[in-house]
């Protein structure tokens, strides 16, 4: 069975008909080629698909995109500003990750800011340990944490 869909992502509106088992993943990745999303585990496990949908932090391959009706979804895309006079400029915390190095291979990173955006966000960045918990569903396996608390830290200050 197949349904309407009307969703924002990354501030664009669009309007698409989906099977109903589509995953907002698949969705994000396959039907919009938003692909700074990735696809690890597709199980709930790896947190590489992390998104924002209306601000609140979510696995998007665990998330059914028909759930995502009205919603606002932010992808790693929508992150750096798109308003003309700083078009392009990267969030602070992608800038942090950069300055600190917080990756190797890169592939889980889209997850982790986006998980990171959601702790600062949600102000979970009062000491190292509470960040390191709140990241912890994300899994790097070039083994990157400290260097990804880093970042996180950075652009909390
Ligand atoms: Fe969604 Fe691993 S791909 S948690």
């Amino acid at each position: 069975q197949s349904s309407a869909l009307s969703v924002t992502v990354n501030g664009r509106r669009h309007q698409v008909t989906v099977d109903n088992r589509t995953s907002l993943l698949d969705l994000l990745r396959e039907r919009l080629a938003l692909t700074g999303t990735k696809k690890g585990c597709d199980q709930g496990a790896c947190g590489a698909c992390t998104v924002l949908v209306d601000d609140r932090r979510v696995n998007a391959c665990l998330t059914l995109a028909v759930r995502c009706e009205g919603a606002e979804v932010t992808t790693i895309e929508g992150l750096a500003a798109q308003d003309g006079e700083r078009d392009g400029e990267l969030h602070a915390l992608q800038r942090a990750f950069i300055e600190q190095d917080a990756f190797q291979c890169g592939y889980c990173t889209p997850g982790q800011i986006m998980s990171g955006v959601a702790c600062i966000r949600e102000g979970h960045t009062g000491s190292r340990e509470e960040i390191r918990e709140w990241m912890s569903g994300n899994i790097c396996r070039c083994g990157c944490y400290v260097k990804i608390v880093n970042a996180v830290e950075q652009a909390a200050r």
